[in-house]
């Protein structure tokens, strides 16, 4: 399955991906793969996850939120749905935000959320435009972390909240390691809690929270793996086939792996716009 890719230049510290890297991903099926293994709020916890960060980032109905990298926009529903917010899902596949689109007009919320195409890194909003940016599981695919946090602190109000979780890298590893890791989820590096802690720093935020979720991340890693190993299988052998299925089994058990040795994890981050 040529989606899934096993090698990548390395640049400096990152890999070569870019944006039409990401774009092929979820518009070809191994996005499709994301759902079915995570459901439609692709991140690790779904709703009960959302509502955590929903609850320590204070979304309620007076306040605007920016999902950035918004995917099916699962989550821009979920917390309209719930605390009658209005969200704004931003992401740079063209199939995700049709997808959206179609989704929020099926459930009727079109008057709270939106959902546009646009680059993290260079957001199609006005300085001071939002309450809270938002983001789960998937700032691991932004090629310039700096630049898209300095972006979030543009577009927030002062005083706002920004409020994330991502897949971090928690431990040292090799080269091949890192690459392999990386390469499968087409990530063109993962930051650290301590990488995120200084850009926030830097970009003018107060840290609010910074919760390291790694154990819970290791517990979902290995539901996924069993999920595509055992209820999933031949469900997805006969769509997608068989290589597809033994490319996603390989690509998973690496990070079941490097989950239970420490080296890759997932948390929160919460900070304050000053
Ligand atoms: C794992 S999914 C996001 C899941 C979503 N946050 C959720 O919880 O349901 C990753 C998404 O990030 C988007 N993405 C990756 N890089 C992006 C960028 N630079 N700007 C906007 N969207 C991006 C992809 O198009 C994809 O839809």
């Amino acid at each position: 399955m040529e989606l899934i890719y096993t090698n990548k230049i390395v640049k400096g510290k990152k890999l070569d991906f870019s944006i039409a890297d990401v774009n092929e991903v979820y518009e070809g099926s191994v996005g499709v793969l994301w759902e079915i293994l995570m459901g439609e709020q692709i991140h690790v916890g779904a709703d009960v996850q959302t509502d955590i960060m929903a609850q320590k980032a204070g979304v309620n109905k007076n306040t605007s939120v920016l999902d950035v990298c918004s995917a099916l926009g699962g989550p821009a529903r979920h917390l309209a749905r719930k605390y009658g917010c209005k969200v704004t899902g931003l992401d740079a596949t063209m199939k995700m935000v049709d997808e959206a689109v179609k989704r929020t007009e099926k459930e009727g919320l079109m008057h709270l959320v939106t959902n546009k195409l646009g680059n993290a890194l260079d957001m199609p909003f006005k300085a001071a435009a939002f309450d809270i940016v938002w983001g789960q599981d998937a700032w691991c695919y932004v090629t310039d972390k700096e630049r898209l946090i300095k972006e979030a602190c543009r577009v927030l109000k002062t005083g706002g909240i920004i409020a994330f979780t991502d897949w971090v890298q928690s431990g040292n590893m090799a080269d091949k390691e890192w690459e392999d890791l990386n390469c499968f989820m087409a990530f063109p590096y993962m930051e650290t809690f301590a990488g995120y802690e200084q850009l926030l720093k830097q970009a003018g935020f107060v840290i609010i929270e910074k919760e390291d979720r790694s154990p819970d991340f290791a517990k979902y890693c290995h539901i996924y793996q069993d999920k595509l190993r055992n209820e999933l299988k031949s469900a997805i052998i006969s769509q997608y086939g068989a290589q597809m299925w033994k490319a996603a089994d390989n690509g998973l058990a690496l990070w079941v792996k490097a989950a239970d040795e420490g080296k890759v994890g997932w948390g929160r981050m919460i900070g304050r716009k000053v």
